[in-house]
């Protein structure tokens, strides 16, 4: 291996130096320790701390050196998306609004694989924000593989009769235009390209809608619809478009869907009787954004603890 790609290589390394193999030789000792007695079908990694894996987990560099946009990133299922596409090699531009300390500790976080991140402001409310927050991706990574349009918000709880014209519409305009922003602006470049890999976050509720939640199920039947429409439209291009449809997930949304009781209810009716982690849904976003996806468009993803089967 020449100096110059050793060097490069090093660079991504957190601890900055090539692993030797008397590091190697310390880990296994490790293992044949007695105090390792009971640590048993594990990886352990001996690697400078390029790679963060979660518990039990590999990575297969599935997004190695794609370019990615996550908008709606901070927290929750974005943010495990993040961890994610970053562990498997992608190099990722964050979008949120507010929410900066999350933003700060999932930058910091992200840093630690030692692929390239940096933080873009929107609120996909604006169209001029999500045209900026995409033109400047591709500015700085030189173009755009992947773009997920995650930024959500709950809505009105109640009957459809007492939610207010304004309340319809702060839940469509984040939910809904937001993602048709997203498309509208990444599209043409990913068009051009012959290549790309668009995800938008829905929900189950699009597809088994609850009552007294009629904008969220509204708008994320909507986001199910504008997928499929748009993925018809590209099909010749290169470019897939798809939605992951969640289930309950514990996130900050979660906390903000409905009352105790409600909550109860629901988890209880699933037939896995159990809200799902962020990064059991996040692994269906590394699908669809891998190569391994490229027969995969216009469809439905759906982690939900078998809330909807078919
Ligand atoms: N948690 C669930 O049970 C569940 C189920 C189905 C679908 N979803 C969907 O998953 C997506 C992620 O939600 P989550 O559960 O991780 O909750 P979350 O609140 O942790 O994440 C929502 C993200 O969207 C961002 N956001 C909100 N308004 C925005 C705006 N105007 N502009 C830009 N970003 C904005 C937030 O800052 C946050 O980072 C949402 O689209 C949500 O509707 C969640």
């Amino acid at each position: 291996m020449g100096q110059e790609v050793a060097d490069y290589r090093c660079m991504r390394v957190p601890l900055g130096r090539i692993v030797q193999a008397e590091d190697i030789a310390h880990g296994t000792l490790i293992l044949a320790r007695d105090l390792a007695r009971l640590v048993t079908w594990r990886t352990i990694f001996v690697n400078g701390g390029s790679l963060t894996i979660p518990e039990g987990r590999r990575v297969m560099d599935r997004l190695r050196d794609k370019k990615a946009l996550v908008i709606g990133s901070n927290t929750g299922i974005g943010r495990e998306v993040c961890r994610l596409f970053a562990l498997e090699g992608a190099d990722i531009a964050v979008g949120d609004f507010g929410r900066e300390e999350d933003g700060l500790s999932l930058l910091a976080e992200l840093q630690q694989t030692g692929r390239e991140v940096f933080p873009v402001a929107v609120d996909v409310r604006s169209e001029e924000q999500v045209k900026r927050a995409i033109d400047s991706a591709i500015e700085r990574f030189g173009h755009l593989d992947i773009l997920v349009n995650n930024a959500g918000v709950s809505g009105h709880q109640g009957p459809l009769a007492e939610e207010t014209a304004d309340e319809w519409a702060q839940v469509m305009d984040v939910n809904l235009r937001g993602v048709f922003f997203g498309m509208k602006h990444a599209l043409p470049h990913m068009i051009g390209r012959g290549y790309g890999r668009v995800i938008n976050t829905a929900s189950q509720l699009a597809h088994k809608p609850s009552p007294f939640n009629a904008s969220y199920c509204a708008s994320k039947a909507g986001v199910v619809a504008l997928t499929v429409s748009a993925a018809h439209e590209v099909g010749l291009s290169g470019v897939t478009v798809n939605a992951v449809c969640p289930g309950p997930t514990e996130t900050p949304l979660w906390q903000t869907s409905g009352d105790d009781r409600w909550k109860a209810w629901k988890i209880d009716s699933l037939p896995m009787k159990r809200l799902g982690q962020p990064v059991e849904i996040a692994w269906a976003y590394v699908y669809l954004a891998s190569d391994e996806a490229s027969y995969c468009t216009g469809q439905s993803i759906s982690p939900n603890g078998g809330d909807v089967m078919w």
